[in-house]
């Protein structure tokens, strides 16, 4: 089965697109307006449970995009009635994000779901990967406990003992602008990792593929145009990173643009195993503003370090 070569992320993927609403579909082709795929959701604000708000549906499939809710009922997936449902879901992001747990769609929420942010769903099948866990840290002999916020992919998925040093390669979409800072980026994840990394030709096989797209693009979540959704990458070993090539790309911090390396640095330690980190500096964070650069933060090296014994 093909499925079996992409983790599951793909198979929520895969179901993403047989339920987006046709306003996921639209093209939208930068235009220097200050448009965001995620804009719809101001039009929420203050709705609440009971409201039947034209546009509810799309908070809906944008929650469900994200993993936050699954309807059974087809019809009230795609209906405008606040129902318990979308509020418990809203609850349940509101805590990933740090917000009081209301259910209302305050303006503090508004603002974190505007926020651009990558593909990767925060919540699998139930499994709420930004939720803190504890873990067992060794810190020095005294073996304390300490809650860690970074997580995984479902089974730990990452590269073999004896894969340590992995090559990269461009296709021939990325503008050759975005390629220093994506070896940037490698280099980081190297100076924090065992890991090694190389480029390797347009044409020569690699581990890792970076590519650029915009809208559909085959097997996987479609980009949705200006904001919304910036990158997505898949959990190891499939290596492929996807920019959308629909955002406003910068090197270094532009304002209304998208820093190339930052963004990099985030779906990097997606191919190598991490998933999203409920810690707002670190790099595995779900968000990134236009104009905001970061950097490898320490809770994205004690993540590696966890998976790979390190
Ligand atoms: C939500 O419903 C309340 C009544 O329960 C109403 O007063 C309010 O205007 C509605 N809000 C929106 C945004 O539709
Ligand atoms: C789905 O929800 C609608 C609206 O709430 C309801 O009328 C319908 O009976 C439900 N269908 C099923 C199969 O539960
Ligand atoms: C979701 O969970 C169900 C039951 O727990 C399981 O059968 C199914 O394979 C899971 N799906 C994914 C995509 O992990
Ligand atoms: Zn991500």
């Amino acid at each position: 089965m093909a499925f079996k070569i992409f983790p599951l992320i793909s198979f929520l993927f895969l179901i993403f697109i047989l339920l987006a609403p046709s306003g996921h579909a639209k093209r939208s082709i930068p235009s220097g307006k200050k448009t965001s795929a995620f804009d719809f959701i101001k039009k929420l604000k203050g709705c609440h449970k009971g409201n039947t708000t034209k546009g509810i549906h799309e908070l809906k499939a944008y929650l469900e995009k994200f993993g936050y809710l699954r309807y059974p009922n087809k019809t009230q997936a795609t209906d405008d009635d606040f129902d318990d449902i979308l509020e418990s879901a809203i609850k349940t992001y509101q805590e990933n994000y740090h917000i009081k747990p209301s259910g209302v769609m305050d303006d503090e929420t508004i603002s974190k779901m505007t926020t651009p942010r990558c593909g990767v769903p925060d919540i699998v099948n139930g499994t709420n990967y930004m939720q803190p866990r504890n873990r067992n840290h060794k810190s020095g002999s005294s073996g304390v406990h300490v809650v860690s916020h970074y997580s995984f992919f479902e089974g730990e998925p990452k590269w073999p003992p004896s894969k340590t040093h992995l090559t990269y390669r461009f296709l021939p979409n990325v503008p050759a602008v975005a390629m220093d800072p994506v070896a940037r980026a490698f280099q980081k994840w190297q100076s924090s990792t065992h890991f090694t990394f190389a480029r390797a030709q347009t044409d020569q096989n690699s581990d890792l593929v970076i590519g650029f797209y915009r809208g559909d693009h085959g097997d996987i979540d479609p980009f949705d145009g200006p904001g919304g959704t910036l990158a997505h990458a898949f959990a190891p070993t499939n290596g492929r990173f996807h920019y959308d090539a629909d955002e406003q790309w910068s090197i270094g911090s532009v304002a209304d643009a998208f820093d190339y390396e930052t963004v990099a640095l985030h779906e990097i330690g997606h191919l190598l195993g991490l998933r999203h980190s409920s810690v707002e500096a670190a790099i595995m964070y779900s968000e990134i503003s236009a104009g905001q650069t970061k950097n490898l933060h320490e809770d994205d090296i004690a993540g590696i370090r966890d998976l790979y014994n390190l």
